[in-house]
């Protein structure tokens, strides 16, 4: 991608300055070098290292393999050169500017060196030696700015050090071509993706975080499974499946029960008042219906709400299913019996279900357990409060059904998935990750249906509450829907606490307490992760004090602004926008804010992303 010019003007200069505090130190550059080379064997490749010239010129190399930038050594290729010998780690670790080292391609052997004592180091290329041996654990530990790691094609085994693991910039790992055992341990780097493991004797299931890579990277390992390779047969795991399978079974079974005994009591009622007045009415079955349909809809009814009896008026009334809107097609009773049913998901409150009904509307139905704080009047009221929203950017709320212990929210469904999927799974769907003016597009069109609730619901703090990436769904125009808004009210506030987004502010971690700023907070987080392509690392590990994740993460974007690496690599159309990009990520940095009365309202803030546009200028840049 094309560097912002402005930027690399600031780093030009920044450049220039480190440089000329470190030519005075190039002599002792020099000694460390020669010091390095002396331990080495076969070292006539190096016959150029002398201490009477200094390594670097300004920028120009005197000495083979030395990368040199304005006068300072920042690097060692030193590949394809019969290099063997001691590698002298003291020394260089003493080289203030060493940014790379590569000795592909040698033939060192013995243990891995203490590479950690440079500690600055950001890529390590290693492969093609006759290094052999177990890495200890902890080899890694403090090679905070490390991105690049190349081991393959030698000799390590044992396990593979868990400190790479904690490594927060590592984007390559080559493990290829050694003798690693023992299982792959759990990498949770959101920017490793390029990796290889192939050739080597590891076993056991692949973490989660690398599943989406392609199978050829974990080749020729007699037992690694799971994703991408083939699933995990043990014993314990079919079981567990099983277990799942059946569980999500009754799950389905359950909530379609309680909407077609819902819909029963409704068409009862409507067709056939006089015998819903009668108290036998629930158990005799419904005139105009074959008996088959009717027997399997008691036995429905029976199994999800035993507590119904068949003294039904007065239950009739706790059962009822609330329709907010007209505009889609009726349901018949005898269509949700054949509804076929799908499990979508199941989020932090319950699960959700997707449920196709015969004569065309397919609905989405979410399960809430944990709203039974809330009366049930205030429920009904909310409810009908968030039934009159209208707007493009909001997917509309269609019907909802109150139980002292669970809820349904009933909504149309929409033929995509979600902005979450877009951003961090197309690649394992095969498919193109949003381009920037997609990207644009979701952000002006979630500003929008914010703006939107904001206005439609001013009594609520945060009238959305709980906006982050999977809960924006794309329809097939990429335009984006908001759901899960307006529930902050009638969550309790336990959960709400642990679990919400607006929970995770920074004002409500500084004061206790959320504010009209907070889904402002919420949308900027957004804009970086679909700017960024990065998943903000809270939203993965919902609940637990995460807090500081998500602050951290803001930072490191943050930091990031001034390299080339803050855009998601996977977004295409960047060409002549970079000053559009570049504008908006300032917008969402303002929006994140942490003082609120730095941060913009939610007009300035629909204001400013307002003013974005698909291209640059031109006489910006
Ligand atoms: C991974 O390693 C294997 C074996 O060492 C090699 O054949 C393959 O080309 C490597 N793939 C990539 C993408 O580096
Ligand atoms: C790996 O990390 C994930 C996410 O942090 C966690 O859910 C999982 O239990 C971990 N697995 C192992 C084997 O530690």
């Amino acid at each position: 991608m094309a560097k912002i010019s402005k930027l690399s003007w600031c780093s030009f200069v920044l450049v220039i300055v480190l440089q000329v505090v470190s030519t005075t130190l190039s002599l002792s550059e020099s000694e460390l070098l020669i010091q390095f080379k002396d331990s080495l064997q076969n070292n006539g490749a190096l016959s150029s290292w002398d201490a009477k010239v200094p390594p670097c010129n300004i920028d120009k190399e005197n000495w083979a393999g030395v990368l040199c930038d304005k006068g300072g050594v920042w690097g060692l290729k030193l590949e394809n050169m019969g290099l063997k010998g001691d590698i002298n780690v003291d020394a260089l670790g003493q080289l203030k500017n060493l940014r790379t080292i590569s000795f592909m391609n040698n033939n060192f052997e013995g243990p891995f060196l203490e590479m950690n004592k440079l500690g600055a180091l950001k890529s390590l290329y290693l492969s093609n030696n006759k290094f052999s041996g177990e890495i200890p654990a902890n080899a890694f530990d403090g090679m905070q700015s490390i991105k690049k790691i190349y081991l393959a094609d030698n000799q390590f085994s044992g396990p593979i050090p868990s400190s790479l693991t904690a490594l927060p910039k590592l984007i390559e790992l080559m493990l290829n071509g050694n003798q690693f055992s023992g299982q792959i341990p759990n990498f949770s780097q959101e920017r490793l993706n390029s990796v290889n493991f192939s050739n080597n004797h590891l076993e056991g299931p692949i973490p989660a975080s690398l599943s989406k890579l392609n199978a050829a990277l974990f080749s020729g390992n007699a037992d690694l499974c799971g994703a991408p390779l083939a699933e995990c047969t043990s014993p314990s795991g079919k079981k567990l499946s099983l277990t799942t399978i059946l569980i999500v079974l009754i799950a389905i079974l359950v909530a379609v029960g309680a909407i077609i005994a819902v819909i029963i009591i409704l068409h009862r009622r409507k067709t056939t008042p006089q015998l819903a007045d009668t108290p036998a009415a629930a158990a005799a079955p419904p005139q105009g219906h074959n008996k088959d349909s009717s027997e399997d809809l008691d036995k429905l009814e029976k199994g999800m709400s035993p507590d119904r009896g068949s003294e039904g008026k007065k239950s009739d009334q706790s059962v009822k299913l609330s329709f907010l809107r007209e505009d889609v097609g009726k349901f018949d009773m005898s269509d949700l019996l054949r509804a076929s049913a799908e499990v979508l998901g199941s989020g932090m409150f319950g699960s959700t279900y997707k449920a196709a009904l015969t004569t065309g509307p397919v609905m989405v139905v979410k399960r809430y357990r944990q709203m039974n704080n809330v009366g049930k009047e205030e429920f009904h009221e909310h409810m009908r409060r968030l039934g009159r929203l209208s707007h493009s950017n909001v997917l509309p709320i269609v019907a909802y059904y109150y139980r002292k212990e669970e809820k349904l929210i009933v909504s149309t469904y929409v033929e995509n998935v979600s902005l979450a999927v877009h951003l961090h799974g197309n690649k394992s769907r095969g498919q193109p990750s949003p381009d920037w003016p997609t990207r644009l597009k979701i952000v002006k069109g979630v500003s929008q249906g914010l703006l939107y609730l904001y206005n439609s619901l001013p009594s609520l703090i945060a009238p959305h509450g709980h906006l982050k990436s999977s809960n924006v769904i794309l329809n097939e125009n990429n335009e984006p829907l908001l759901t899960d808004y307006g529930l902050l009210p009638v969550v309790n506030l336990e959960q709400a606490r642990e679990q919400m987004i607006a929970y995770k502010s920074p004002e409500f971690k500084q004061n206790g307490r959320i504010t009209k700023k907070t889904d402002v907070w919420s949308l900027g987080i957004l804009i970086l992760e679909i700017l960024t392509g990065r998943f903000p690392s809270n939203f993965l590990q919902q609940g637990k004090g995460s807090d500081a994740d998500l602050a951290t993460w803001v930072h490191s974007v943050f930091k990031d602004e001034w390299s080339d690496e803050v855009f998601d690599k996977d977004m295409d159309g960047t060409n002549t926008c970079e000053g559009e990009m570049l504008k908006l990520l300032k917008i969402a940095l303002h929006l994140c804010e942490p003082e609120i009365e730095k941060r913009w309202d939610i007009k300035e803030a629909v204001d400013r992303i307002a003013e974005i546009k698909e291209k640059d200028d031109g006489d910006d840049f």
